[in-house]
């Protein structure tokens, strides 16, 4: 194998390796004379069993060494060793990769051997840059809290959610998307998921059968809907945002939209589109529930403010921390018009007792401090950069490509022409290449009838330089075709 096709450009805390790195840390705590022995079983099991995925680099032996507490020798004798074996392949003076001569050992339940080479880039929309998260900012807070907790702050919290967080959460929702709501309307929640599903259930529970969602749009929302009891109904997404005639004829009372930036299409729900939306909602006694998913993200103007604003009692909002900080946390909010206030957090008393208090508590110590403003700041500044890295890289490799959507939240959509199709062979070439792809089909638009490839690219989860390697990389794997 060529070190061109071991990932010479990959990175040392690539996912692959991440995930082998657990396996390693046995060498540390083994007594002084096994150490040796003991790193070149781990790195064997850890090839063996594809947790060291083919074409993961492995970090330089010095950095090794540091993170294991062993001496820099030992790390290099592994190395040599493996790479004698085949389980490793290293170039001098490039580095060190996984091989792929090893195989799994048959019903030992390891990942069966991959078909194409590892994604060693992906470029799906994955949401947010995980090392953004502000760790320690996060960890003094959550001492902070834990240290003026009384023992009653420790038991089941309001099913609301803590009110201190609540009237935080009215505050930036105010000041940043123009969200008018008093504290009392705001419910704590695990997430945008756990929002949809409560006022799902409420809804029910009041009568409703079908909801109304965005196609294209987030591919889980169905399953989801069916799974308290409603049928969700697709209603298309043109240049303006939802369309509100086809709204009209679904006869649907509640429907789900991401009026700021249209997930996937990436298009910002018109003046004219909001006003004919919210005709609907007053003419059907329907509620517009608004995903402000994205909404903190603009790169181009100051965002526009939240539907929400323009009529509270028929739209509610709902969104969370998933792309500022992380989704792990599992911490969103949902706002809405007072009469559903007391059924949907009866539902959430019901299905978890309330959202976890300590959590919630770190959460307001962050806004009462400015610290999420900050973190929101930092991700703005390292997301637009990411963009612009995206669009240019594609300009130099795929002139032909059109970017469309507004400059915002954490993904675009690319279209090249039909050259490069059909779309589903174009996403098999790059994910042969190592590069994975989303195709835009895969959020329930068929394809475009002039054949064209539509991709939705995720750009925020990836550093600059990784982003422009990318890119460079998927046009060398589609080059043969496109010319
Ligand atoms: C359209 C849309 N809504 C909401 C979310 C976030 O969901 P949650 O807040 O449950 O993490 C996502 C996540 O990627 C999304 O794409």
């Amino acid at each position: 194998m060529t070190a061109e096709g071991t990932n010479p450009g990959g990175e040392t805390s690539s996912a692959g390796w991440t995930a082998a790195w657990e396996l390693l840390l046995p060498t540390s705590a083994a007594p002084a004379g096994r150490r040796g022995q003991v790193l070149q079983e781990a790195l064997r099991e850890a090839v063996r069993s594809g947790r060291l995925a083919a074409g993961t680099r492995l970090p330089p032996s010095r950095e090794l060494a540091r993170d294991l507490g062993v001496s820099r020798g030992l790390v290099t004798d592994a190395y040599e060793q493996l790479t004698a074996e085949g389980y490793l392949v290293s170039v001098r003076g490039a580095g060190t990769w996984a091989g792929d001569a090893a195989r799994p050992v048959p019903g030992s339940g390891a990942p069966a051997p991959a078909a194409r080479r590892a994604a060693e880039f992906d470029l799906r929309p994955l949401g947010a840059d995980l090392s953004l998260f502000p760790r320690s900012r996060w960890a003094a807070a959550q001492r902070r809290v834990l240290e003026r907790a009384a023992h009653a702050e420790l038991g089941y919290p309001d099913p609301r959610g803590l009110p201190e967080l609540r009237e935080e959460l009215v505050r930036l929702l105010a000041r940043r998307r123009g969200v008018v709501a008093a504290p009392e309307q705001v419910v704590v929640c695990a997430g945008v998921a756990q929002a949809l599903s409560l006022l799902g259930l409420t809804l029910r529970g009041r009568g409703r059968r079908t909801v109304a969602v965005e196609r294209p749009g987030p591919a889980e929302l169905p399953e989801l809907f069916d799974a308290v009891g409603l049928r969700a109904v697709p209603v298309p997404v043109d240049g303006q945002g939802l369309d509100a005639r086809a709204l009209e004829e679904t006869g649907a009372r509640l429907a789900v939209l991401t009026p700021a930036h249209q997930f996937p299409t990436g298009v910002a729900c018109s003046p004219t589109r909001r006003s004919e939306l919210l005709d609907w909602a007053r003419r059907r006694d329907g509620l517009l529930v608004e995903d402000d998913y994205d909404g903190d993200f603009r790169y181009d103007r100051q965002p526009v403010g939240a539907l929400q604003g323009l009529d509270p009692e028929r739209v509610a909002y709902t969104g969370s921390v998933s792309k500022s900080l992380a989704p792990a946390l599992r911490l969103g909010w949902l706002v809405v018009p007072p009469a559903l206030v007391e059924p949907v957090a009866a539902r959430k008393r019901l299905l978890d007792l309330g959202h976890p208090g300590l959590d919630q508590a770190v959460l307001a110590e962050l806004l009462r401090r400015g610290e999420y403003d900050r973190q929101l700041r930092r991700c703005q500044r390292a997301y637009r950069e990411r963009r612009d890295v995206l669009v240019a890289a594609l300009g130099r490799w795929f002139p032909a490509a059109r970017v469309t959507g507004v400059a915002a939240g954490l993904h675009a959509i690319v279209t090249l022409p039909a050259r490069y199709g059909p779309t589903a062979l174009f996403v098999e070439r790059a994910a042969r290449g190592g590069v994975a792809l989303r195709a835009l089909a895969e959020h329930g638009l068929p394809e475009a009838a002039d054949g064209s490839v539509r991709l939705v690219l995720g750009f925020a989860h990836l550093p600059p330089g990784r982003l422009a390697e990318a890119v460079a990389r998927l046009a060398e794997c589609v080059d043969a075709r496109s010319g």
